[in-house]
């Protein structure tokens, strides 16, 4: 199993107790609060001090994310109040926050802000902490994901209509890190690999897919399934600073599954066709599918080794690059060139994307989709909103040991 957990090296320092929103205040003037950490205060009422990471403006996450303290009022009807539980810090959410993102988040001022606002964040758990009494399949305690992306995940509380969410039928065997992570990237994966190329079941093992950014969530999700369904994997990730940490990451890759790793250099040398060659047995088996999220040069190169009428399918543009392709690609081998997007896929495939959701978390509680590696950074009551900001600001900067993940340290 390969999960590496390095904790934010984040300064406590004490934030004013102070409520902002009106109905909090009037609960401490009456003196209806209890006191419950030396800090907080719960009102009688049923009001909870919670925070939220929001931006009123486009740009980077240092510069427009802002920490603001409110209160989420006790549940009515068919709300249920949400702890956060973790949230993952994926490159979608800091693309949304730049405004290059083509969904664009609700700018509200529900939350009592100064200015209209979006919360961050597309993804993560909460623990239900609350239901109204119209609530029909939630109980305190239960774990919950979101149905759909857009609803804003990086906030310390939540009040949501239970049909926003979905349950988590059974916890056991699963952590934070693998329910908060599970929505995005290894659905993308599954789908992607499920939905655009006819597998001959008959030829398992003897079929081939190739990926480029093979250390990603999605990456590494693609590998194991493939490992799982008995498709190949030849997988292409970066030069890390030294040889020995490249050969650590192949290793690492190998460990889950991958039959082959290559550095883009590699990819990108002469040497690539033969290796090609060599591992598919001279082509007698093919590479069916291709996997994009770098685009440039890169994903020319995997276009170039697939074989007549495979797919490729793009999901990611990491370099910036547009993807180029070689007419002869079309005219000659007759390849298709797909896109695919899990926000809308999920929009139209509300219970295919449940389902796909509990067989992931099923391979999961049986040993067989193992953790990504992470930076956590943890949010307690006293966490700076620019130290969450920071930790936002690191996932587009490449070469991390692992994906940012927010745990609630309440
Ligand atoms: N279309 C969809 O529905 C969908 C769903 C999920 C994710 N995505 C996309 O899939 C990609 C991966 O997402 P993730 O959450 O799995 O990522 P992640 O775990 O945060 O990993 C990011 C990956 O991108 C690579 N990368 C970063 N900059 C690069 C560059 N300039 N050239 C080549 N590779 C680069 C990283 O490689 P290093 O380790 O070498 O930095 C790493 O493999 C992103 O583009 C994301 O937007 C799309």
């Amino acid at each position: 199993m390969f999960s590496r957990c390095v904790s934010s090296p984040f300064h406590t320092s004490r934030i004013p107790s102070s409520l902002t929103s009106t109905a909090a205040r009037h609960c401490r003037s009456s003196g209806l609060n209890s006191r419950v950490d030396g800090r907080r205060y719960i009102s009688a009422y049923g009001y909870i001090q919670a925070k939220a990471l929001v931006y009123s403006k486009y740009g980077e996450p240092k510069d427009v994310l802002k920490l603001h303290k409110h209160s989420v009022s006790a549940p009515n009807g068919t709300q249920v109040n949400l702890r956060l539980i973790a949230a993952p810090l994926n490159p979608a959410d800091v693309n949304q926050i730049q405004g290059v993102y083509p969904s664009k988040p609700l700018f509200e001022t529900t939350l009592g802000t100064p200015e209209p606002s979006a919360i961050g964040g597309n993804e993560g758990a909460f623990e239900v902490i609350g239901t109204g009494s119209e609530v029909k399949d939630l109980t305190k305690g239960d774990w919950v994901i979101m149905k759909r992306t857009g609803q804003g995940t990086w906030r310390t509380h939540a009040q949501m209509d239970e049909s926003q969410l979905i349950k988590i039928e059974d916890q056991t065997g699963l952590s934070p890190l693998q329910v908060s992570t599970v929505s995005v990237n290894p659905v993308t994966a599954y789908r992607m690999i499920k939905d655009f190329c006819d597998w001959d079941w008959m030829r398992a093992g003897e079929e081939w897919l190739i990926q480029n950014g093979a250390n990603s969530g999605v990456g590494r999700a693609a590998i194991q399934l493939g490992r799982e369904w008995g498709i190949k994997t030849i997988n292409v990730v970066r030069e890390r600073n030294t040889p020995e940490e490249t050969e650590a990451l192949k290793q690492e890759l190998k460990d889950l599954g991958a039959n082959v790793v290559v550095t883009e250099s590699e990819l990108l040398s002469g040497e690539f066709k033969n290796i090609v060659k060599e591992v598919t047995k001279q082509g007698k088996e093919p590479i069916r599918l291709a996997l994009n999220c770098v685009g440039g040069k890169n994903a020319t190169a995997l276009a170039k080794v697939l074989a007549p009428g495979s797919h490729m399918v793009t999901y990611g543009a990491m370099s910036k690059q547009p993807v180029a392709l070689p007419s002869g690609l079309l005219i000659f081998k007759n390849l298709v060139f797909d896109g695919f997007w899990v926000s809308r896929w999920g929009d139209k495939n509300p219970q295919l994307k449940e389902n796909t959701i509990k067989d992931i978390l099923q391979l999961t509680r049986a040993g067989k989709f193992k953790d990504i590696p992470v930076e956590e950074a943890k949010w307690s009551w006293d966490t700076e909103g620019y130290e969450l900001a920071t930790a936002a600001q690191g996932t587009l900067s490449g070469y991390r040991g692992g994906k940012g993940l927010l745990t609630f340290v309440d």
